[in-house]
């Protein structure tokens, strides 16, 4: 039976095609008259958003751009857009881009509301622990995917790496850093190519099959998080091969709000720890490195909980009648390894890493809180032999 449990969304979603033409509506609606738009250098010319920008104007409003985000996004990389938001005298945020750029927004939302509480002006001082530093709700602040992964549009976290400590860490864990509206419109995410397309529905799927095997599943979130997995196995391989397709997208973009719905109020697991722990070691794209060890993952986790795993199966359509719940189980896992091989996800030595930093990587993610809650517990050990595993993958 699920223990006592909260969930909270405290986020508008606006989703489908046309969202983002609501974009100067909220803007004037939340009282924001100089947004910081976060993006990258890339998308900052994306014409989805230029048009949006330009009717700012018109509903009292004029964006200051910032579009230095890069993957990964690091603290002198937050603590410089936040001293960039102050100069410019801001009051609010959009996030338009994929997690990198929606996570540095609320980063930075973070920093700027928690200068006045806090006297912190850095990121680095308000990593999540069991005393919250975030104090201050974070500035209004719109955030628009345009990746159909992180669902950091819902989520109440932001990573940010820490090339001091060679390792990425979580800040939120609280309603204070979530965005206030989420414009969710698939035609944001046409232009992604088909290997970032892969890497990014894959990180979707972990966040969904993360939350609804871990210890702190409940019953809101086994809905989303089932719902996400279904779309994701019906309609992931065909966007990746046909990306004009706005159903395909439309579909997938939803699938990934509804992952972030799904993990955004606790925690992902094992998977998550590894990819934030190796991707902390080397700029590696979070969605290819999640999507090469969720299946080694899964294929240690399932014995522990068959049933809830033998449900994925369903999701995923790899469940034949008859089947016993171990048995199906074990399917789900196969299956998610076979489809990041079907989409082509890189080898985790094409992706630069190598086996003797096997037992480091092990030890750094076991210290990840995301470890505590996994479907099955696991050790130091445990961890070696998954990394392992996916380098054999691939
Ligand atoms: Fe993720």
């Amino acid at each position: 039976m699920p223990s006592l449990s909260t969930y909270i969304l405290p986020t508008q979603v606006v989703f489908g095609v046309g969202a983002i033409e609501q974009l100067a509506v909220w803007v004037r609606r939340l009282g924001v008259r100089r947004p910081l738009v976060v993006t990258t250098g890339h998308l900052a010319h994306h014409p989805l958003l230029g048009n949006e920008l330009q009717a700012l104007p018109a509903a009292g409003a004029e964006a200051v751009v910032f579009d230095r985000v890069r993957p990964n996004p690091d603290v002198a990389l937050v603590d410089e857009a936040a001293a960039e938001y102050r100069r410019a005298d801001c009051d609010g945020l959009i996030g338009f881009g994929g997690g990198s750029a929606l996570d540095a927004a609320k980063a930075i939302g973070v920093v700027v509301s928690g200068v006045v509480t806090n006297g912190g002006g850095s990121i680095r001082g308000y990593e999540w622990a069991r005393e919250q530093p975030i104090r201050t709700a974070i500035p209004p602040t719109i955030c628009i995917p345009t990746t159909a992964g992180s669902g950091s549009e819902v989520t109440l976290w932001a990573v940010v790496t820490d090339p001091e400590r060679r390792l990425k860490f979580n800040v939120g864990g609280t309603a204070l850093i979530a965005p206030a509206v989420a414009l969710v419109d698939p035609r944001a995410t046409l232009g992604l190519s088909p290997e970032m397309t892969a890497a990014t529905g894959m990180d979707a799927l972990a966040h969904a099959v993360e939350c609804y095997t871990c210890d702190y599943a409940q019953p809101i979130t086994d809905a989303v998080a089932l719902q996400g997995v279904e779309i994701i196995g019906r309609w992931l391989v065909r966007v990746v091969q046909h990306g004009q397709d706005l159903d395909a997208r439309t579909m997938m973009s939803a699938a990934a709000t509804l992952g972030g719905m799904a993990y955004g109020v606790e925690s992902a697991g094992a998977a998550h720890a590894m990819s934030q722990t190796a991707g902390g070691t080397r700029e590696v794209g979070h969605g290819a490195l999640t999507a090469r060890l969720l299946g080694p993952v899964m294929e240690f986790s399932y014995p522990a909980k068959p049933e809830r795993f033998a449900r994925l199966a369903q999701a995923l359509g790899v469940a034949r009648p008859g089947m016993a719940s171990l048995e199906a189980a074990r399917a789900a896992a196969r299956r998610v390894t076979q489809l990041a091989d079907e989409l082509g996800i890189p080898s985790m030595r094409a992706m630069g890493f190598r086996e003797v930093q096997i037992p480091e990587l092990g030890a750094m993610a076991f210290r990840d809180p995301q470890t505590l809650g996994n479907a099955r517990a696991l050790t130091q050990r445990d961890y070696e032999d998954i990394y392992r595993r996916a380098f054999e993958a691939g």
